[in-house]
Order: structure tokens, then C-alpha cells, then sequence
């Protein structure tokens, strides 16, 4: 049988209880399972690449997510060719709107033109669906309380850091 590997991109800056969501589900649904945090050139990063793969991190493992879970970063190339090279022929995105199929669908038929790589979209939950990074990081930025929307490990990084810190 052959082993179903899939990657979950995103900038992850930071880490909200909606990714945390989606890598549970698609954890359950794949052999192995990548989280890759991607730099996006289009945004203004808060958050180190380092320092996002370590909160990942603790909020997988605080969430006891199963252990065919796998965080990385990748910086250079297309998304497809980290795909291709850990064996992974899905790629999983979690949809709140319209607003994120209007965004995802270039990118998925793009990924798919340049290397036949499937997109799987996973519904969030209604619990979720206004949770963004981008909020949190507004949020944050302004001394708000942030921790109903990001995973424990998130909500005490940002608490330590302060907001002017980033
Ligand atoms: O969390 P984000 O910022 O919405 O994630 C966007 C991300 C990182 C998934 C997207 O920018 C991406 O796929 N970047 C990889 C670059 C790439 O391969 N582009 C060409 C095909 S779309």
C-alpha cells in the first residue's frame, strides 16, 4: 500500500487555533503529514521563521496531534518541488470564506499546472471562520488579548513579548 504524504503550507505568522484545526484533521486523514512554513514576500512578517516553527511545534505537541506529523520550513523554490522531494502528492488548505477560495483557487490550479500536485481544501470550522493571523498579529500589535484565537504556547509567547516588541 502506498503511503499517502501531504504538505500544509502557510505563513503561519502566527500559529491561530484555526491551522491547528486544519493539521489535526489532515493528520488523520495522511500517512505523513508536513507543515511547512513558507515566507510570503506579500506580507509584512511579525514573526521570525524560527521562531513560528517553534510555536508550531509546541502547539502541535500541546494539542497531542499523532506523531506522523512532521514541521519544516522552506525558503527556496516552489512549494511543489519541497512536495516532490518528501514524497507528498497533496497539498492541504483550510477554507473560512469565499474570500479564501477567491485566494486559493490561482494557486491551486498553478501548483496543479506546474506538477500535477492535488489541493485538498478542509471546511473550517464555524468556530474558526474569523480567526486570521492577520487579526491576531492587529490584535497583538495593539496590547489586545489574543488568546481565545491562537493555540497556549502562541497566547504566552505573545503575552512575554509585549506589543512593541515586533
Ligand atoms: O498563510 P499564507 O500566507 O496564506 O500562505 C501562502 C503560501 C505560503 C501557501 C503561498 O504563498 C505559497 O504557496 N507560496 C509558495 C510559493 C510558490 O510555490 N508559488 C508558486 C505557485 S502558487
Amino acid at each position: 500500500m502506498s503511503n499517502r504524504v501531504a504538505v500544509v503550507p502557510g505563513s503561519f505568522d502566527p500559529p491561530t487555533q484555526g491551522h491547528i484545526d486544519v493539521i489535526r484533521r489532515a493528520a488523520g486523514l495522511f500517512d505523513e503529514l508536513h507543515v511547512l512554513v513558507v515566507h510570503n514576500p506579500d506580507k509584512d512578517a511579525m514573526l521570525p521563521i524560527a521562531q513560528r516553527l517553534e510555536l508550531l511545534q509546541e502547539s502541535i505537541t500541546e494539542a497531542g496531534i499523532g506523531g506522523n506529523v512532521v514541521v519544516g520550513s522552506w525558503s527556496v523554490g516552489l512549494l511543489v518541488d519541497y512536495a516532490e522531494e518528501v514524497g507528498a502528492s497533496v497539498l492541504v488548505k483550510g477554507i473560512r470564506s469565499q474570500g479564501d477560495v477567491t485566494y486559493e483557487t490561482p494557486m491551486a490550479v498553478v501548483n496543479n499546472h506546474l506538477s500535477g500536485i492535488e489541493t485538498v481544501f478542509l471546511l473550517a470550522d464555524p468556530a474558526n471562520s474569523v480567526v486570521s493571523s492577520s487579526l491576531v498579529r492587529q490584535v497583538a500589535d495593539l496590547g489586545g488579548d489574543v488568546s481565545p484565537y491562537v493555540p497556549g504556547p502562541v497566547a504566552r509567547y505573545l503575552e512575554k513579548a509585549g506589543p512593541t516588541d515586533f
